[in-house]
């Protein structure tokens, strides 16, 4: 099956494994990112870590940047649960850490972060991350933006703790449980799409057509990560890509736009196997609107049994940064992916 793929792609083709290339042609303006729950903290860790190379995040139920301040209990009592005590997020002093964090060189400069564009969705029915914590996620990032129209919220939707999108094949927004993504009968995908990459490049996003099984690939995330053995600090040792065929050819002119994607907890491959990197609605998006989709993998270990993403801290106290061991491998693979691009 392999051997059809057009020719710069065959180069790259190692038995089960592509090598991820250096050469597609990606607009470096348009990089986003996405992710559900321990996945969208990690999106938006990875974004604040690199605004300057990360443009537009969609954030599934999650809490604001650094929520959690290295501690699990203050990750599942004040920023999973805080509606019993609203105020327990305090949204002041994450913005005044965050601002001593950018200055420290920790994170990029938060002018980056000024023009960027950021979509945020919490169900009403929420039972792990309460909604609440999403509320204080948009008045953290409104900080940062220029103006409030740059934000777009979808708080007022009947559901579980999920990715919420519109294929039928999948369980009603009530749902609670794997694979954490629900048919909420709207495409929330199309919506942010739209919101973080189209509009802001007066792109208009073309509808969705068919995924396609031969575009998506697998490689060695080990081979990005900075220090061995990786799954110490929850990276697995695999890792996905879905690139669209028109994304596969050498080319001059940088048509493709990368969007990194973080699954939540009990949602990497080993205990949900393709289904987040098939199910949330992106690739179809992919194949039609010249999409590069990037798919990075936690791992479960002792500390961290659900293969969440860090956090609060198990991978090590800088795990929000730059330095961060799972954020520096995010930025191995943007660099790969973006080396040739100028
Ligand atoms: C979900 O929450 C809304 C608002 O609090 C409530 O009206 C509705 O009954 C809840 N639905 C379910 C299925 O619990
Ligand atoms: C998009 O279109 C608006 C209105 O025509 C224009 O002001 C703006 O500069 C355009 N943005 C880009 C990125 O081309």
């Amino acid at each position: 099956m392999l051997f059809i793929l057009i020719l710069c792609v065959c180069a790259y083709i190692k038995g089960d494994y592509v090598v991820l290339p250096d050469n597609l042609p990606i607009n470096k303006n348009t990089v986003t990112v996405s992710g559900v729950s321990s996945g969208g903290a990690m999106a938006i860790q990875t974004h604040m870590a690199h605004s300057s190379i990360i443009n537009g995040a969609a954030i599934y139920a999650a809490p604001p940047y650094y929520c959690a301040m290295g501690n699990l209990e203050v990750a599942m009592e004040s920023c999973m649960k805080c509606e019993s005590d609203p105020g327990s997020i305090n949204v002041l002093e994450l913005y005044l850490i965050t601002l001593n964090t950018a200055s420290l060189g920790f994170i990029d400069g938060v002018n980056h972060l000024m023009k960027d564009r950021v979509w945020l969705f919490t169900a009403l029915n929420d039972s792990v991350v309460n909604s609440e914590a999403v509320h204080k996620t948009r008045d953290f990032y409104l900080k940062f933006l220029f103006h409030s129209s740059q934000l777009a919220t979808v708080f007022n939707i009947e559901g579980e703790h999920a990715w919420a999108t519109n294929k039928n094949s999948l369980k009603d927004c009530n749902f609670l449980g794997k694979p954490y993504i629900n048919n909420c009968k709207h495409d929330f995908v199309g919506d942010f799409l739209n919101h973080i990459l189209m509009s802001p490049h007066n792109m208009s996003l073309i509808a969705p057509t068919p995924q396609q099984a031969k575009n998506l690939f697998k490689f060695k995330q080990s081979l990005y990560t900075p220090i061995s053995p990786s799954e110490e600090y929850g990276m697995h040792e695999d890792a996905y890509i879905y690139i669209p065929e028109q994304c596969q050819k050498v080319q001059s002119e940088k048509h493709c736009h990368l969007h990194v994607s973080f699954h939540g907890c009990l949602q990497n491959d080993e205990v949900v196997g393709e289904q987040f990197f098939r199910d949330t609605g992106l690739n179809e998006y992919a194949e039609s609107n010249d999409l590069v989709i990037l798919y990075p993998q936690a791992h479960s270990s002792k500390l961290n049994p659900n293969g969440c993403w860090d956090w609060w801290g198990y991978s090590g106290p800088q795990y929000a940064s730059n330095v961060g061991l799972q954020i520096r491998t995010i930025k191995n693979l943007l660099d790969r992916l973006l080396i040739n691009v100028n």
